[in-house]
């Protein structure tokens, strides 16, 4: 079976610098809006241990799938102009998490999710449009709408599907981590080879980690940022609620570097802490689920 033409249009997409442009002020207004950090983390999904975009649109696109079956239905123009109402309410938050996620990714999945973004634009409009048409009682015309709207949210869906398995956004870039380590202990370097009070980079089992030594005792992480693989040895080493962390070069995820637990987002998913030892002068780390 052979891909659809629309999945190599998407591919085409991701290389489209001509949408650039469009990109650089979507971004800017989207950093002004959602500036607070605690906003962004929120919409993200930190609290949540995954993205809440996912879970948001679930409201929008349920409530429209239920409408255009009700419309198809006789005597059901009541409740569906309920569920086109309700979805329409529920379009805001649903965009902001979705803006909050695409601020923070790789310039092709920010090309893809402009494309995401405007399919659920042309939805919203036709629903808001099928909405107005069922107050003044025209229904026709506002089932029209509607259906047209639930095609759109398909196409819309369809790209997000892209986004999210063929990009990968949203994804937890470091699960594999744990299958790739074996289990017990490993050598990461003699202590005394690693700087004091600073990040850098080393192998566990041949898999990059981002080391903290601080006198004899050392904090492990893995390298690669679950957030988008970005490399936390080329991070910052920072203090949060007085605890040592690392915030990642490429979108500002900061981890605790003791548990690996997300301090901020955009990652929602935390890094995989190694358990440390001294043995002979040479640091050893063990990952506790690793195999
Ligand atoms: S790769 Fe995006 S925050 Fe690390």
């Amino acid at each position: 079976m052979r891909e659809l033409p629309i999945v190599k249009a998407l591919a085409a997409v991701e290389d489209a610098s001509t949408l650039d442009p469009v990109v650089t002020r979507v971004q800017r207004v989207v950093d002004a809006v959602l500036a607070p950090r605690a906003l962004r983390d929120l919409l993200h999904g930190v609290p949540a241990g995954h993205p809440l975009h996912p879970v948001l649109v679930l409201v929008p696109t349920g409530s429209w799938i239920s409408a255009a079956v009700l419309d198809a239905m006789p005597g059901q123009e009541r409740a569906a102009r309920t569920l086109v109402g309700v979805g329409l309410l529920a379009v805001a938050p649903s965009a902001l998490a979705g803006f909050a996620d695409w601020a923070a990714s790789h310039e092709q999945q920010k090309r893809v999710g402009l494309v995401h973004s405007a399919a659920n634009l042309v939805a919203t409009a036709l629903y808001g449009a099928s909405y107005l048409q069922r107050l003044r009682g025209r229904s026709t015309s506002a089932k029209l709408l509607g259906w047209t709207g639930l095609g759109a949210v398909g196409l819309g869906g369809f790209i997000g599907g892209h986004l999210a398995y063929r990009q990968a956004v949203g994804a937890n870039h470091a699960e594999d981590v744990p299958h790739l380590v074996s289990p017990g202990w490993h050598e990461v370097a003699p202590l005394d080879e690693l700087p004091d009070g600073e990040l850098t980079g080393r192998e566990v089992d041949g898999k990059p980690v981002v080391v903290l030594r601080r006198g004899d005792r050392a904090h492990v992480l893995s390298d690669t940022c679950s957030h988008l693989s970005g490399p936390l040895s080329d991070g910052a080493l920072t203090t949060e609620r007085g605890e040592a962390c690392v915030t990642c070069p490429w979108h500002d995820s900061v981890f605790s570097l003791r548990t690996g637990e997300v301090v901020h987002g955009p990652a929602t998913s935390p890094q995989p802490a190694f358990t440390t030892r001294v043995a002979d002068g040479v640091l050893e780390a063990r990952l506790p689920n690793a195999g």
